[in-house]
């Protein structure tokens, strides 16, 4: 089951570009080329007079949400607010019938997720799942569901889920934008030529060459005992989705932050035994770029331990200020979590099996979450 490898977090970080390609699977208009959902055919009039949308998750699936807000905000330009369900569900939220409350669960029983949903229905709000399991509870109480079509995960760390929930809120952005008229049908055939192209991206950074890079990595840092993580835009989701794969399957502190927040605090914490992992590709993030370089020179200046993950035009700017780069394909802004999580994420499993941690099930945790 786990074909060959030593855990399923690993076999299921590897198989990412093959679930990916089936969470794309009749997903791209054979005739027309533009992305679809059919799943969302009969409630997209509805989506789309939505006042707002607001995301509920946990864990993992809340920070894909987060991912979600700035794709639907940016490409969709329709509110969005996103919220942990364990808060929403016990805080009287105001909620009208033109609100689109959308929860992303890998399981479909979080304990949580569910109530919101309840809560939503109840509201007379529009409620669609993204959802991993199929025929499960979330997918049965909302109004309707896209499945991620990405395969049973086993590992109690989510790994495909959550590029699969990412690429899932990536497809429905550009379709309310392309929609409601803020991205033209070439753009729309564009952005849906480079949705195909992640997949392959994905399996750009699965070589030889660089699990055996990130290997060594993981092996120099599995003393640490403190990590940041960092990140900006669509990549501040990335950096706190690092910082908790490190935590659950490591054992192993880490936090994450908005890059430009390091100077409000988190700075403190720097010094030479401090792994910094920043996210900061170049080509087609020209505004953020120069500024997260910048926290990357703050880092470097109070002899921080600075891991990059960049793209091969940041490559060689980043080689003189980081102790270790790591390049990644180069993607449009609003699909580059897509790429520089897959780094991230064997970094975090290769420090675990260093430690010798339960990797497949960490103590203290449970795949799916059915208590509140
Ligand atoms: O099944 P769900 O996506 O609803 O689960 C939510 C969280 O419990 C889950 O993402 C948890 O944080 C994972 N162990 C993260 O790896």
């Amino acid at each position: 089951q786990k074909n060959g490898y030593k855990h399923f977090m690993l076999k299921e970080i590897m198989e990412q570009p093959k679930v990916l390609r089936e969470c794309l699977r009749s997903r791209i208009n054979e005739q027309t080329g533009f992305l679809q959902l059919p799943s969302l055919d009969n409630v997209m009039d509805r989506i789309l007079a939505a006042r707002r949308i607001i995301i509920c998750a946990c864990g993992t699936s809340w920070h894909s949400g987060l991912v979600g807000e700035y794709l639907i905000e940016g490409l969709g330009r329709i509110p969005v607010e996103v919220e942990y369900a364990s808060e929403f569900r016990y805080r009287s939220p105001l909620l009208f019938k033109d609100d689109v409350v959308i929860v992303t669960s890998q399981s479909g029983e979080t304990a949580d997720t569910l109530e919101a949903i309840r809560i939503a229905n109840k509201a007379g709000a529009l409620t669609l799942g993204i959802v991993n399991v199929v025929g499960s509870s979330i997918a049965r109480e909302t109004s309707a569901v896209v499945y991620l079509q990405v395969g049973p995960e086993i590992g109690v760390a989510s790994t495909k889920a959550f590029t699969g929930q990412v690429l899932v809120l990536t497809m429905l952005a550009v379709i309310l934008g392309h929609r409601n008229g803020n991205i033209t049908d070439a753009e729309a055939l564009d952005y849906a030529r480079q949705v195909q192209e992640i997949p392959d991206k994905v399996a750009e950074i699965l070589t030889p060459e660089n699990l055996a890079s990130l290997k060594r990595l993981s092996a120099s840092l599995r003393y640490a005992k403190n990590f940041l993580y960092l990140g900006r835009g669509f990549n501040f989701p990335v950096a706190l989705e690092s910082a908790l794969k490190l935590k659950e399957v490591s054992y192993v502190h880490a936090e994450g932050y908005p890059a430009a927040e390091m100077k409000h605090g988190p700075i403190s914490l720097i010094d030479q035994q401090m792994p910094v992992c920043v996210i900061a590709p170049k080509r087609h993030h020209e505004g953020n770029y120069e500024k997260v370089r910048s926290n990357i020179q703050e880092v470097v200046a109070r002899s921080g331990n600075v891991i990059a993950i960049t793209d091969e035009d940041g490559r060689a700017d980043l080689a003189t200020l980081a102790e270790h780069v790591m390049v990644v394909p180069s993607t449009a802004e609003w699909l580059s979590p897509l790429v520089s999580c897959i780094p991230l994420q064997l970094l975090s499993y290769w420090i675990a099996d260093y430690r010798g941690c339960e990797i497949d099930s960490p103590r203290n945790l449970a795949k799916s979450v059915t208590v509140e």
